[in-house]
């Protein structure tokens, strides 16, 4: 299926995402489309899925033009997206969402639709069980059920937005599989990511925008640093991490243990010194969160002692661990790190350590304004934090913790977050590392992993291996503890 959009335009109040934006898709190709944060990328695919509506601007399927009121008159035309954040539904099971949106309403031939779902599993060599909950699905599973339930509607396009996020290296090579089979058999696929790396790997042509406009194409063969160039409109230099010496230790964890309901990690010891960094590797969801939380002082560790700059923590509550220093970043950026339906003065007011009586409104906007600016946040201090995009959230939270930190906790600290964000996230938390300030932080990054951690902590199937020194791991090995080896009980 040939796929043309011609002039598409999308307003957001003053925000023009997408602006005369042009681009011509072969069918049997795998197309990425790059571009900072806020570009306009998931916008413009929603636009051709029918989540959202244009302004103007054509969109042709075969050289002829349609229209998409709903994404279910655009699936029935062939096109179907995958969404940044899944849209299905996790308390139902399997079966009934893969049943989502079929012509034949309520009264559904469910054996007909259990051997569909046989059917395409085989074909792309999935193992999902039809009767299992969505909600025990990995995020790599609901990706594929999600792609079998587009195809069993017919697409013909499937657009994928930042499919990379948040699944496990195992699950992307199997993901990547899928997607070249799906091309293989003619289907068109839309790749939109920031890892540069794997559009090299993967797309054969690549699309790039920023502010809303196309301002670049390339075809393979091209590389990682072309594609810097064409979304930054320069090559970025690689950040320097000093040197620094480490201070007194901060936080001591002696045989701890963190639970909850589906897992539990034992024994894990760790004393972390002012100004040292430790990042946590490890499939998704093995325990490197429970941590992060226990050292927040958010949840209690089941066994063991918490201590922090010198005193036992284990039955303090939250406010405590503030008082001490100890500050939360979670990845849930919206759910846990923000309060949607405030706006960024709001958020300022609400983040003070001393909070006043009366408020001062102008004071606090022209605060708001100041914070805006050194952060280079794209908002004004009216704006929403929902309406923020990604990385501009990200920068928000940044903003909004105290200046002296002992020991900073970030869940995924750069998440969805383009490299020029990423890179200024880390400047921000090497100058607070340079003023002694110890940060412990996950990542499914394996690269951040190593570029930043003094120490890497290895979470895999309810165990946590000793720390090791970054400088004298290799990726292999650090690979092979992730995936379990060398990490049996007693180890
Ligand atoms: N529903 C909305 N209401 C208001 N503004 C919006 C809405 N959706 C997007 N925007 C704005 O439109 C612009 C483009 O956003 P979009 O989500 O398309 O960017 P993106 O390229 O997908 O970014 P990211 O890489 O962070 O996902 C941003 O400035 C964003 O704040
Ligand atoms: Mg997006």
């Amino acid at each position: 299926m040939h796929l043309e959009l011609k002039g598409i335009n999308k307003h957001f109040g003053p925000v023009h995402a997408n602006k005369d934006i042009d681009l011509t898709i072969e069918s049997g190709t795998i197309h990425g489309l790059l571009g900072e944060n806020g570009a306009g990328k998931s916008t413009l695919m929603k636009v051709l899925s029918g989540f959202i509506h244009r302004d103007s601007g054509e969109i042709l399927l075969d050289g002829q033009a349609v229209e998409f009121k709903s994404p279910a008159q655009a699936i029935r035309a062939g096109v179907g997206m995958l969404h940044q954040d899944p849209l299905d539904f996790p308390p139902l099971r399997v079966i009934d969402n893969f049943l989502l949106g079929r012509e034949d309403g309520l009264m559904q031939n469910r054996a007909r639709a259990t051997a569909d779902l046989k059917k395409y599993s085989a074909q792309f060599g999935f193992d999902i069980d039809p009767d299992a909950l969505v909600s025990s699905l990995t995020v790599g599973e609901r990706q594929q059920l999600e792609i079998m339930r587009l195809l069993s509607l017919g697409a013909k396009i499937l657009i994928f937005d930042e499919p990379t996020t948040g699944i496990s290296l195992p699950q992307k090579i199997k993901l990547f599989e899928t997607l070249r089979l799906l091309c293989e058999q003619g289907m068109t696929v839309i790749f939109v990511t920031h890892k540069l790396q794997d559009a090299e790997d993967l797309c054969d042509q690549v699309t790039v925008l920023r502010l809303g406009q196309v301002v670049g194409e390339i075809a393979r063969p091209f590389t990682a640093d072309q594609l810097v160039k064409l979304m930054f409109g320069q090559a970025l230099a690689a950040s320097t991490r000093e040197q620094i010496k480490l201070g007194e230790p901060v936080l001591d964890l002696r045989n701890i243990t963190v639970a909850d309901y589906r897992l539990r990690v034992p024994d894990i010891n760790l004393q972390v010194c002012a100004g040292e960094v430790i990042g946590l590797a490890g499939i998704e969801g093995s325990g490197q969160r429970l941590l992060l939380r226990a050292c927040a002082g958010l949840d209690k560790p089941v066994a063991g002692e918490i201590w922090i700059g010198g005193t036992k923590m284990n039955q303090q509550p939250y406010s405590r661990f503030l008082d001490r220093g100890v500050s939360y970043l979670p990845a849930a950026r919206l759910e846990e790190g923000l309060v949607p339906g405030l706006d960024l003065t709001e958020h300022f007011i609400l983040a003070r350590r001393t909070p006043e009586f009366f408020i001062d409104w102008k004071a606090a906007t022209s605060n708001a304004q100041l914070r805006i600016k050194e952060y280079s946040i794209r908002g004004t201090p009216s704006t929403h934090v929902e309406s923020l995009s990604g990385g501009n959230q990200q920068r928000a939270l940044l903003a909004l913790l105290y200046p002296n930190i002992d020991l900073l906790l970030l869940e995924h600290p750069t998440r969805g977050l383009d490299i020029e964000s990423t890179m200024w996230v880390w400047k921000q938390l090497l100058e607070r590392r340079k003023q002694g300030t110890a940060i412990i932080f996950s990542s499914a990054d394996l690269d951040e992993i190593f570029e930043y951690s003094d120490r890497i902590l290895v979470f895999s199937g309810g165990r946590v291996a000793k720390a090791l020194r970054a400088s004298e791991t290799s990726v292999a090995q650090l690979g092979e503890l992730i995936g379990g080896k060398g990490l049996e009980v007693g180890n």
